[in-house]
């Protein structure tokens, strides 16, 4: 790879005629979150320092060195509070705690003195729109009577129909069933339902009750104070539910369907949502270190979800269009184009994502046969599988794409060792509440999920420390992991220079160097066809072949590659299916490069 020494001052912008306009200008010095690179832990299955087969604070801790490597600017850590792990952590019993499983506070302190020490930032994950059943605040509302204080903590109702016996409306959960549950009275007798957008542990807070916000400014500063630069809003567009409560005959999650437009939602983007996070931006600007809010508001289309991110509301958004953009060129364009339009207008970054903890991963869903369901819901042994191969080529390609535009990255812990999902996990190791409230028709998150590989030749891939020190006691990982996952561990990528790590950590290193997180957006006319995305970002052009066939390379040096496959054959270059290489597009020697 050829040493590339940046020269950012603009003025030798290659000629007009090649490029659009840009689309989006350079930010220069702005603000670390608005070209920042994010990596998501999640606590469980990332790395097991005590050998109970569950992930935890230490473990984290331990392997810090191994994300600074990505030049990552922040971890997000996944919820790691007390809960009785229901929906993956997500069902929060005590907001201002360390769960056992994790390890204890003193242990968060340490993850975030040792992150700092790297240059690193801690990002925790809040989840407001509902805690768990056994929280202590749901214990009291159940202990006590109607209408009293503890109850409207939460959204309580009478049901309808004779008795009462009906739930309140017809709202369903986004795990499937009914959002309601209804409790018993003390006596035994049938009484109130209770609102649950997501499974009957999860009991959602009534944010129309000034004490549900004093709690949650409680909980923000507690973290504040402890040193985290910020917090990832779990379901950020939620809280407020219509007044009165009316039927929704649309889907679940609020996605728009024929007659029922998502922003018609009752349980959704409701625009008093928007006082409680001009309060939190209030609070954490009262704090140094220039600290993040990042909404998960699945909120379409795009404009509506740059309402989260106005100058005095959130920092990010994760920007889930992108996320479930296909592998297609034109989509891809027009999802880069309106993100980049939408968030400007607002003056906030664009994020991107490819995976996360609710979605197949990328290098499945990449490689998965045409016409084959997408979502979040799994793959499973009876499903079609996806072609490793071709979803890892994708994925790779796809990534380096990625970190080639402007604004804020979200990886996904593994997405820098290729892994795919567990697309055939055994319906009894199932975990996600998802797959029992469907009966099995969904079958859930887990398999993006499934403990790290860390040490191709060691039980449990290395996730597990053992450390009783007998070979035959191997600890059980939480979720089960699929044979064969040597490949994909991290000691048999490290010095493979064609890796998938290699080629994050050479990547996201040039990202930064370059600082393409803070630069822009030219589409190319030149190179742009059906199948292939081009664009300029200062001065690496950006190439991604989404075809069947080899495309001619445009003129430059390439300085990186998703493929390890030759370009150089005959007279033309040629960038083959599934591939995207960045190369220095420069009219004069702006760009020294040195061959090694
Ligand atoms: C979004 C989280 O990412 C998901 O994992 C969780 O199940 C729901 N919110 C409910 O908290």
């Amino acid at each position: 790879m050829p040493e590339i020494v940046p020269v950012l001052s603009g003025d030798h912008l290659s000629s007009p005629a090649s490029f659009h306009d840009p689309l989006h200008a350079a930010w220069g010095d702005a603000e670390w979150w608005r070209s920042s690179v994010i990596y998501q832990v999640y606590p469980r299955s990332f790395r097991d320092s005590n050998g109970d087969g569950t992930g935890d604070l230490p473990g984290v801790l331990a392997e810090l060195d191994h994300l600074a490597e990505l030049s990552v600017d922040a971890v997000w850590l996944s919820p790691f509070y007390p809960s009785p792990h229901r929906d993956g952590g997500y069902d929060v019993a005590d907001y201002c705690d360390v769960d056992p499983m994790f390890g204890t506070l003193a242990d968060f302190d340490a993850l975030v003195a040792g992150a700092d020490r790297l240059g690193i930032r801690i990002i925790v994950d809040l989840v407001p729109n509902h805690c768990s059943s056994e929280h202590a605040l749901f214990q009291a509302a159940l202990a006590a009577p109607e209408g009293s204080p503890e109850r409207s903590m939460f959204i309580f109702s009478d049901g309808r129909g004779a008795g009462g016996d009906e739930p309140p409306n017809n709202w369903q959960s986004h795990f499937g069933g009914p959002a309601w549950t209804r409790v018993t009275a003390p006596d035994g007798s049938p009484g109130q339902w209770y609102l649950h957008l997501f499974d009957s542990s999860q009991p959602d807070f009534n944010w129309d009750n000034p004490a549900v916000r004093e709690e949650f400014e409680r909980v923000l500063r507690f973290w504040l104070d402890r040193g985290v630069s910020g917090f990832r809003v779990d379901v950020a567009h939620a809280l407020i539910k219509a007044k009165g409560l009316p039927d929704w005959g649309g889907r679940a999650d609020g996605g728009s369907t024929e007659g029922f437009p998502g922003s018609d939602a009752p349980m959704f983007g409701q625009e008093e949502v928007h006082a409680i996070y001009r309060r939190w931006r209030g609070i954490l600007d009262e704090y140094d270190g220039d600290r993040i809010l990042c909404a998960e508001a699945s909120i379409d289309p795009l404009p509506r979800l740059t309402d989260w991110v106005r100058p005095d509301e959130m920092h990010q958004a994760f920007n889930f269009a992108y996320l479930h953009h296909p592998w297609d060129a034109h989509s891809l364009r027009h999802v880069i184009s309106t993100s980049l339009t939408a968030f400007d207008a607002v003056d906030a970054p664009t994020t991107w994502v490819l995976s996360n903890h609710d979605v197949v991963r990328h290098a499945s869903r990449f490689g998965l046969p045409e016409g084959a369901p997408r979502g979040g819901d799994g793959i499973g042994r009876f499903d079609a599988q996806p072609d490793t191969a071709i979803g890892l080529a994708r994925a790779r390609a796809a990534s380096l794409a990625m970190f080639a535009l402007p604004g804020g990255i979200y990886l996904y812990q593994g997405e820098e060792l290729g892994l795919p999902d567990h697309t055939a996990m055994p319906d009894d190791a199932r975990k996600d509440p998802t797959f029992g409230r469907t009966e099995g028709e969904r079958l859930g998150r887990d398999g993006c999920r499934v403990p790290l590989p860390w040490l191709a030749d060691t039980p449990t891939f290395g996730f597990a420390a053992n450390h009783s020190g007998a070979p035959h006691e191997t600890p059980t990982p939480w979720l089960p992991q699929p044979e064969g996952w040597s490949g994909y561990a991290r000691d048999r990528q490290t010095e493979d220079p064609s890796s998938t790590l290699s080629l994050y950590r050479t990547a996201l290193q040039l990202r930064r160097d370059l600082r393409l997180g803070a630069g822009s957006l030219s589409w190319s006319r030149e190179y742009e066809t059906t199948d292939a995305v081009a664009f300029l970002n200062g001065e690496v052009l950006v190439v991604l072949n989404m075809g069947e066939f080899a495309i001619p390379l445009p003129p430059g040096a390439i300085i990186v590659s998703s493929t390890p496959e030759e370009m150089e054959a005959g007279e033309t270059r040629m960038l083959p299916p599934n591939a995207c290489v960045w190369l220095i597009h420069s009219t004069d020697s702006a760009f020294v490069a040195t061959p090694e």
